[in-house]
């Protein structure tokens, strides 16, 4: 019998796996941003949260399975189908052959390097701040290709491709999901 998580079990379940402050703050800070697309597109905002929130559940112990095994960790616990195949799809092509086809796996594609070059972005200001951030800050700095090397702008365009969205807009909305979390991902700053 497959299982349909809480958000509260995903979260004890991520904190099972994850030690790292910075990795709970990504998974947090993709949480927020999942929530906020759900919401964009009339979706169910805890299940685009939950997958967001343990998508990256196996790195920490296992980076070089990444991917394989957060599908059998969840799976070990009985996740239903659609949100184990969901976080797997995330890695497509870099560490998975599951490609993204819902709304909800698409939106977690694109956003997922993103919200990585956004908190760069935001660190590197006066306020340190998502709050006041805009998009036209965050396109200078994806110009500047050594600005968070390791943020593959090209899985992002092919992220925003996929949701038929253009890159600006997929910022702007990636920042307003930040927004709603700053504080719980150390990007309030000092505003
Ligand atoms: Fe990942
Ligand atoms: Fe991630």
């Amino acid at each position: 019998m497959s299982v349909i998580p809480s958000r509260e079990d995903a979260f004890t379940l991520l904190k099972q796996y994850n030690k790292s402050d910075s990795l709970i703050r990504h998974a947090l800070a993709v949480e927020g941003v999942m929530g906020h697309f759900a919401d964009k597109f009339g979706e169910n905002r805890e299940k685009w949260q939950i997958v967001g929130l343990v998508h990256d559940i196996d790195y920490e112990l296992y980076p070089d399975e990444h991917c394989q095994k957060a599908k059998e960790i969840l799976e070990s616990h009985g996740w239903e189908e659609e949100y184990v195949r969901a976080v797997v799809s995330h890695g497509w092509v870099i560490c998975s052959d599951v490609e993204p086809k819902s709304m909800l796996e698409k939106t977690l594609y694109a956003i997922d390097e993103l919200t990585g070059l956004i908190a760069s972005t935001a660190l590197m200001r006066p306020s340190v701040s998502v709050l006041d951030l805009e998009a036209k800050s965050v396109m200078k700095k994806w110009k500047d290709k050594r600005f968070a090397a390791g943020v593959d702008r090209a899985i992002i365009d092919r992220g925003a491709q996929m949701m038929q969205i253009d890159r600006n807009e997929l910022i702007t909305e990636t920042i307003m999901g930040m927004r709603v979390v700053a504080e719980a991902i150390g990007l309030k700053g000092n505003l």
